[in-house]
């Protein structure tokens, strides 16, 4: 063995023990007669000391240490004079006999500590460095963490963790597949899983009752700073189950995981429906760590001759706004941020509206030539308005309108400091619709995946009103991201054949693309339905990261390149003549 203790674990209870440490060289510093070197690893920080009195050739030995120099050294453990009561071993030191340098080392392209100067992209080409930095090392380790927290939660309800195949056939979770050419089969191509739905669809029918993975999935997506091409799920099926049985297991599985990492104890989760989130809170994955919903103000406003508010009612538009708390006194110039920001193009609204109740009682509004003082008061009476307020309202389609103030809601939070930190808000989103309107072609497309099971109770619209279908598929939403979804599967090859077919899918589609689960399906299949945790979203919201690069040990870019390796590039003509390929220019 290198070493007998890591760099994490002495401390005042050692002292007089002989100890071997390994470990790389955060810093050398050489004071008078004395050096300090602070050796690191995995587990912490620990100091050496070397004195030249005592024994100058290893004194001047330590002198020579770089940055990242790997060394082994021996020596006593002994109390420090000068104690360092904000980590571990600070209230010792080694005083060293032998030392050994391992590897030396190169002065590295960057800091390596929390305050680096290395910006991310030199970072990630030196991610192996990157990860010697405590912040990062500490996410990884709570990571490694959490997975072993879920694996006891679930391993103790009896789910067994069944590995599935990388190497499948092209499965639509509505994402694009990574496409792996076939050497054998010129012309034929897997696909990598976007994730492994209808494997553990599968292992249902195989009887295997409850099953689980830490998976990773591939989706040839545009990436966000939630977003990678390749991830991780806490992938989950069960069998037998409702709605109500997939709550509670997974809703346990999170308040566990909170408990163990974080040693917070979450009170059991809320569920919103989906219509009611999008009405109150412009989103599917509403923050709710703070208030500020939208209030609808269609059948509320008073009469007045404004006609941008009367033209859009009267066209089946919305009319709706949000109580600023507070935020009466912005000044023009951070009322037309507020404005600009809604009518950017993704957004597209034309305008806000504002009534700003002043904290001398008097109100002040861009629309107090079409309302009396009175019906000012009145709109704010729907808003609960108090002294310092300011009143946002917004017309324009209902979608845009929501949207827009859902975004507007979190931006006001963001400026305000709304948000405590360490709150929590974590709930299910339930009752999502079952189909989705392409908003340019008008044609009907599956929101979730097509083997979401409908609501039996609106099985009687399916065809004569089918946006009104809803589904039973459910979304778990922590501080205003979307950590989990899933869904009861159709079991059923009536309902199954009738949503395929309301999807467009032709006879010949449907067999080809999904023949093997509906073949699976004739010979007996279990009612089922499960979940995934986008693992790497949770990790970064548990360990207060900003993009889930963060949490990843080797992450992709957001434009999908790996820095370190230097992928994707272009390989030997060879390679791609013994798999049938011509590049194309
Ligand atoms: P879905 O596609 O919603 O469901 O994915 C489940 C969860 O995975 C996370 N996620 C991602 N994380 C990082 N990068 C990405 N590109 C990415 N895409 C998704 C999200 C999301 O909530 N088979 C179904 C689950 C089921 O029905 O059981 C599925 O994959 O946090």
């Amino acid at each position: 063995m290198y070493r007998n203790s890591t760099c994490g674990e002495l401390n005042i209870s050692r002292i007089g023990q002989e100890v071997t440490l390994a470990g790389w060289v955060q810093r050398v510093r050489a004071l008078g007669g004395m050096t300090f070197v602070d050796l690191r690893d995995r587990y912490g920080i620990t100091q050496l000391v070397f004195n030249m009195e005592t024994n100058v050739t290893l004194c001047e030995q330590a002198n020579q240490l770089g940055r990242e120099y790997v060394i082994q050294v021996k020596g006593i453990v002994a109390e420090r004079s000068n104690k360092n009561k904000n980590i571990a071993t600070g209230e010792i030191e080694i005083t060293v006999t032998e030392l050994t340098v391992i590897s030396e080392a190169e002065v590295p392209p960057f800091i390596i500590e929390n305050d680096t100067d290395g910006s991310e992209e030199l970072r990630l080409k030196y991610r192996y460095l990157d990860i010697r930095r405590p912040l990062l090392r500490d996410r990884l380790i709570t990571r490694a963490h959490i997975n072993r927290a879920v694996r006891e939660y679930l391993d103790e309800k009896d789910f067994l963790e069944i590995e599935t195949p990388n190497l499948i056939k092209s499965t639509p979770e509505g994402a694009r597949d990574f496409l792996v050419p076939s050497r054998l089969v010129h012309g034929s191509f897997y696909a990598l899983p976007q994730s492994p739905q209808i494997l553990k669809q599968l292992l249902m029918v195989a009887g295997m009752d409850r099953y689980y993975q830490i998976v990773r999935c591939f989706r040839d997506e545009d990436f966000r700073g939630d977003r990678q091409p390749e991830f991780s799920q806490i992938d989950c099926e069960m069998s037998f189950v409702h709605q109500d049985d997939i709550f509670e297991i997974f809703g346990g599985l999170i308040q566990q995981v909170f408990r163990k990492i974080l040693n917070y104890e979450l009170a059991e989760l809320p569920k919103l429906k989906y219509d009611d989130a999008m009405r109150l809170y412009g989103s599917d994955k509403p923050d709710l760590r703070f208030e500020c919903a939208i209030v609808e103000m269609n059948t509320l406003l008073p009469k007045s001759e404004f006609n941008v508010f009367n033209n859009i009612i009267a066209e089946g538009g919305l009319v709706a706004g949000l109580n600023a708390k507070g935020c009466a006194a912005y000044s023009r110039k951070q009322l037309d941020e507020l404005t600009e920001f809604v009518k950017v193009p993704h957004r597209g609204l034309g305008g806000l509206v504002n009534i700003r109740f002043q904290e001398d009682g008097t109100i002040k509004s861009s629309v107090d030539k079409f309302y009396s003082e009175e019906q000012l008061r009145e709109i704010g009476r729907a808003f609960g308005a108090e002294k310092g307020d300011l009143i946002l309202l917004a017309a324009d389609k209902i979608a845009k309108v929501r949207r827009s103030l859902g975004d507007l809601r979190l931006a006001l939070a963001k400026r305000n400091n709304w948000i405590k930190p360490g709150t929590w808000s974590v709930l299910w989103i339930v009752d999502f619709p079952l189909f989705d309107k392409d908003e340019e072609t008008g044609d009907i497309t599956f929101a979730h995946h097509p083997f979401c099971s409908p609501h039996p109770e609106d099985m009687p619209y399916f065809d004569s009103d089918p946006s009104r279908v809803r589904a039973q598929t459910y979304d778990m939403v922590i501080n205003g991201n979307e950590i989990l979804s899933g869904s009861i599967r159709i079991h059923q090859r009536d309902i199954q054949e009738k949503v395929f077919q309301r999807l467009g899918l032709s006879e010949e589609e449907r067999e080809q693309k999904f023949g093997f689960l509906l073949t699976a399906f004739k010979y007996g299949a279990p009612p089922h339905g499960g979940c995934a945790f986008g693992l790497d979203r949770l990790v970064m919201l548990m360990t207060e990261g900003e993009t889930i690069r963060d949490v990843i040990a080797f992450p992709k870019t957001s434009g999908g390149r790996d820095l370190m390796m230097d992928a994707p590039t272009p390989v030997e003509k060879k390679q791609l003549i013994e798999l049938g390929i011509q590049v194309k220019g």
